[in-house]
């Protein structure tokens, strides 16, 4: 891979031809937005040959696509970014179920299995979990600083755990299984979409099959003993409506789909937004003098470093997009990352302006048929969270010159850990 910049002069780049294209180049790890202007300016379609996909990185164009569920498939489960090694996928067959998650589901199928959980997820839920999320926030925050000497580590101290402690009570977990569960998750996410080894992928075969297990374990309980908690709500609605049909592993497949789609996501966009805060000093100063600015401020981190930069379909038909001829089985890699800062929807879309009016039209939860089920809990989190933090700690700040490292994973984007302390 050449890492000489022939490419418009996109400083930090490391491409010079989209065939070449990886989401793994250190660089795009590091910072993939040179890299993503870079490919907004050859044109909205690109074709990698490295990644064998088709690069979509114009808003408008991913944005046709994701609400195209007729000639586009969101089937992608079992096309992990590296190939597993046929022991592993042997091994795994024995736990996953062979049914599809509610995200690979297409048509009539998905419209079916989402209903359930959109009957469970309603404004009445939200106010039911609002409590626990400021006290979960307020809890959290009380130990920012307990790694001594005056530091602590924002992302391992609060946007790691927060949100899965307010997920953990949404479906019904108990507490004390966070980390396990947080583990779990983290090690499903690497294998299906990150960059792992055969042996690394070897060593992630048990906690997976635990994970199931777990999750299993758990809905037989909530079966058996239904809470007040989401999941119960969920599985009592099925039972109500369909009581000879209850696919047990389709309700397996929607705890797993949560705990996937409600964790990493919300963690790694409070990292992202706070990282970007820090670093733009003048925007956290104004946000503690207006705290009104809270939503918008949320606003403007959703867009401006979402946590799920890329995602993905599949071409069902022949297809002409923007000129190119897709066949169809074609895989598309939707950068939804370089959208949200297209010049054509935003004007200065790299630089971050928590009172910009023109940045709302992000695909950061996506569009259409798959759009984010979990977006109003997301933003509700996000916003008593940064509520809490500006409320409490108007003095934050990172250790200075700290640069931030990031988890190798096409479709998650957040820093590992930002060491944090309070100013005078
Ligand atoms: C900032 C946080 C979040 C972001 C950036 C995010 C983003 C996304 C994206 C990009 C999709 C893909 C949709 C597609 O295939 O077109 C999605 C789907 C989904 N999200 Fe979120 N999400 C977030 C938080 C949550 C939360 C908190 C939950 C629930 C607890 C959740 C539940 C879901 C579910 C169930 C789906 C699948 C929807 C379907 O396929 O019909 N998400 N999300």
């Amino acid at each position: 891979m050449s890492t000489q910049l022939d490419n418009g002069g996109a400083s930090g780049c490391p491409f010079s031809d989209p065939k070449e294209f990886t989401p793994w180049a250190p660089e795009f790890v590091e910072n993939p937005y040179p890299t993503l202007k870079w490919l907004r300016s050859l044109g909205p379609v690109a074709y990698s040959e490295a990644m064998d996909y088709w690069l979509i990185s114009h808003h408008d164009t991913i944005k046709a696509i994701l609400m195209d569920s007729e000639r586009l498939s969101s089937k992608t489960m079992l096309m992990t970014m590296t190939k597993w090694p046929e022991d592993v996928k042997r091994e795994l067959a024995t736990v996953i179920p062979d049914r599809p998650m509610l995200k690979d589901l297409d048509g009539e199928a998905h419209a079916q299995a989402r209903r359930f959980l959109r009957f469970a997820f309603t404004p009445r839920r939200l106010e039911w979990i609002r409590g626990d999320i400021e006290r979960i926030a307020d809890e959290c925050l009380d130990s920012l600083f307990s790694d001594g000497d005056g530091e602590g580590d924002l992302v391992r101290n609060f946007t790691d755990i927060a949100p899965i402690r307010v997920l953990m009570k949404f479906l019904g977990i108990p507490d004390d299984m966070r980390e396990q569960i947080r583990m779990w998750s983290h090690n499903r996410e690497d294998m299906l979409q990150g960059n792992l080894t055969e042996e690394e992928l070897r060593a992630g075969v048990q906690p997976l099959k635990d994970y199931y297990a777990y999750a299993r374990q758990r809905i037989e309980e909530l079966e058996a003993n239904p809470g007040d908690d989401y999941m119960s709500e969920v599985i009592q609605l099925w039972k109500e409506e369909q009581p000879e049909n209850v696919v047990w592993d389709d309700v397996l497949n929607i705890l797993m789909s949560l705990m996937n789609a409600g964790h990493a996501t919300t963690s790694d966009l409070m990292g992202n937004g706070m990282w970007a805060l820090l670093t733009h000093r003048d925007q956290w100063e104004k946000l503690c003098a207006e705290p009104k600015l809270v939503a918008d401020t949320v606003e403007e981190m959703l867009r401006w470093e979402t946590s799920v930069p890329a995602w993905r379909r599949v071409a069902l038909v022949d297809l002409e997009i923007e000129g190119h001829r897709i066949p169809a089985g074609s895989k598309l890699f939707l950068l939804l990352a370089s959208g949200n800062r297209d010049e054509s929807k935003v004007t200065d879309g790299e630089s971050f302006d928590i009172e910009r009016t023109d940045g709302r039209q992000y695909v950061t939860f996506s569009a259409g048929a798959h759009y984010c089920l979990g977006q109003s809990l997301a933003k509700l989190e996000l916003n008593t969270f940064l509520q809490r933090m500006v409320a409490r700690y108007p003095q934050l700040e990172l250790r200075q010159g700290f640069v931030p490292d990031y988890r190798v994973n096409a479709f998650h984007r957040g820093p590992n850990s930002l060491p944090v302390k309070l100013g005078s």
